[in-house]
């Protein structure tokens, strides 16, 4: 007898960012996808992008310096044939992109040889300007393009407001042999059963786990799952203590965060204190553009010593035109709140905003489980180090969902049979008693891992952390068993084990670099290694 799943397809891939979707894209053409969307489609960070993509397009600019400026922002912990990798394939995904119908802003476009000369950003780390953009709405402009595209792919079938839950895996059935991917377990959040999903190949595409933190400009859907799901399928992590926060969101405390893109410093905005004065040149002789890490913490430093709660972003004394050209977006969301872009400094405070680390994988985008890939901001592929430099990452997705697309065309596996699969139980509404549990829990964990976790650390702080987290995660033990299933309760399920993930790799980390930075170690040691964590 042979156990008959819900669904079949050749790749599942689990998250409709720009890594899930260009991937899907481009393996269309061979095989069938289907593509797990948590909520709607479009809801992801990629949608959400505002710098853009850096690649090397200007006469002035070179690939070695491109490769230089990461490896200088990561701190020393850059794999540096990784970077090579990336950044010498920047150009030929971008324009991938491009053709799928992606438009960047342009200077100029000579219709006579067809040359186009684009507007590039210039943000944090690089030393010149290369980052393609459209406006301040990149990701949205990306996000949507390639969800057209694969609308209307017949061999791209979308599951919108689907959870995967938990991957199917070879060893847990006690199927012998290499252990290997088999599919995943999948709820859709309006129907109450839960389904299978064999695919001869599966792709962990879920983005990162900022929503560990309090205060994040990633929306609610980022909560670690495709890290949690590896780890529970035996994968390695790596980093997982570089949380990269992002040094400019808008302060208000009545609304929720969003980000004042750092194409603003790139265009000359200032940061300055309640006094109008810049503090920037004071810390780093790359004063705003100096990399993310150095510019949080001194935001940090000020704010602290200055016993104040936010700090300022000023493009002021710019031209209203060139504010509005490129910034329309944020121009307009701050007239909502009543605040000229033009006129007046803006204030802002640091957020969670990128995790650094993540599932191991190789150069094709292969985890340590056959037949399981993780590409985006879910994997730790070796390009960022101990901080990412701005505009990598949706570069990142690109370059490994063409590389993963190569790998997975010519090796893709026959579907393996298996005679039976335990059963869950059917799922029942979640009471409003357990939704109270289930939300302050998660409430709880946010906070712990914004206060001991944060921009600055020391090990008692993180010793704290990881006593809760383990509170939590036998308590959510017993929930997870007596509790009606919910989808808030897989995401805390995830979420607790991702938060301790990154708090054992911080007390791992005994030294200070990059982006963790922790009183007891202030200093860089000599040999840098990444944080590898077992399962
Ligand atoms: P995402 O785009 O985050 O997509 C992951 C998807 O997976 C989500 O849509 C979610 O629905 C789905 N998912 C997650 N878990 C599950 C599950 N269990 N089941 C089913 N589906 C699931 N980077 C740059 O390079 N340039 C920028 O200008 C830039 N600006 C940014 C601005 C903001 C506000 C933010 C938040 C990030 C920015 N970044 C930028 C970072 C970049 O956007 C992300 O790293 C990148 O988009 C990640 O893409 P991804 O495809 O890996 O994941
Ligand atoms: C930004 O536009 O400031 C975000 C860019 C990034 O996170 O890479």
């Amino acid at each position: 007898m042979t156990y008959l799943a819900d669904y079949y397809c050749d790749v599942l891939i689990i998250g409709n960012g720009a890594a899930g979707l260009s991937l899907a894209l481009r393996l269309a053409p061979y095989y069938q996808v289907i593509v797990l969307s948590k909520s709607q489609i479009n809801e992801s960070c990629t949608f959400y992008a505002q710098g853009g993509i850096a690649a090397v397009f200007d006469e002035s600019d070179s690939i070695e310096s491109h490769i230089e400026d990461t490896i200088i922002t990561g701190a020393g912990l850059c794999d540096v044939n990784i970077v090579k990798f990336i950044v010498t394939n920047a150009r030929k995904c971008v324009q991938w992109l491009i053709n799928q119908g992606v438009s960047f802003d342009q200077e100029s476009h000579d219709a006579t040889n067809g040359i186009i000369r684009y507007h590039l950003n210039r943000e944090g780390g690089h030393r010149y300007r290369r980052i393609l953009h459209n406006g301040d709405y990149t990701g949205r402009v990306i996000e949507t393009t390639l969800i057209h595209q694969a609308i209307k792919h017949h061999n791209i079938h979308i599951f919108e407001h689907t959870n995967a839950i938990d991957l199917i895996i070879s060893d847990k059935l006690g199927i012998l042999g290499k252990r290997r991917a088999l599919g995943a377990w999948i709820i859709n959040n309006n129907c109450k059963k839960i389904k299978t999903c064999f695919a001869r190949a599966v792709v962990l595409a879920t983005g990162g786990a900022a929503k560990v933190y309090q205060y994040t400009t990633n929306p609610n859907v980022i909560s670690g799952d495709g890290i949690a799901m590896a780890w529970r399928a035996g994968c390695r992590v790596a980093n997982l203590e570089f949380n990269q926060f992002h040094p400019t969101c808008f302060y208000y405390p009545q609304a929720q965060t969003f980000l004042l893109t750092e194409a603003l410093r790139g265009e000359g905005a200032w940061l300055l204190r309640p006094d109008n004065t810049r503090f920037m040149p004071d810390f780093d002789h790359r004063a705003e553009l100096a990399p993310r890490d150095i510019v949080t913490r001194s935001i940090y430093y000020e704010m602290q010593r200055l016993g104040v709660n936010h700090m300022y972003l000023d493009i002021s004394h710019q031209s209203k035109n060139l504010i509005c050209k490129y910034f329309p977006t944020i121009y307009k969301k701050l007239l909502t709140f009543n605040l000229d872009l033009t006129k007046q400094p803006i204030p802002i405070v640091p957020a969670a905003h990128y995790t650094c680390g993540g599932v191991i994988v190789d150069l094709h985008g292969k985890t340590d489980v056959d037949n399981l890939y993780a590409i985006g901001e879910v994997s730790y592929t070796g390009l960022h180090g101990a901080n990412r430099m701005a505009s990598n990452s949706l570069l990142e997705c690109l370059v490994y969902s063409w590389s993963a697309s190569e790998d997975i065309i010519n090796n893709l596996p026959n579907f393996t049979k298996i005679k039976s699969l335990p059963d869950w139980n059917n799922v029942q509404d979640i009471n409003k008693e357990e939704l109270t549990i289930i939300n302050n829990n998660m409430h709880e964990l946010q906070s712990l891992m914004w206060k001991c976790m944060g921009i600055i650390r020391t090990t008692k702080q993180l010793e704290h952390a990881i006593n809760r987290i383990l509170f939590l995660q036998q308590e959510i033990g017993k929930d997870y068993i007596n509790f009606h299933f919910s989808k808030n309760l897989l995401e805390l399920r995830n979420i607790l084990l991702v938060a301790k993930l990154m708090v054992q790799c911080a007390l791992k980390r005994q030294e200070s670099r990059g982006l963790h930075y922790i009183l007891d170690f202030p200093k860089l040691s000599k040999i840098a290694i990444p944080t590898i964590l077992v399962p």
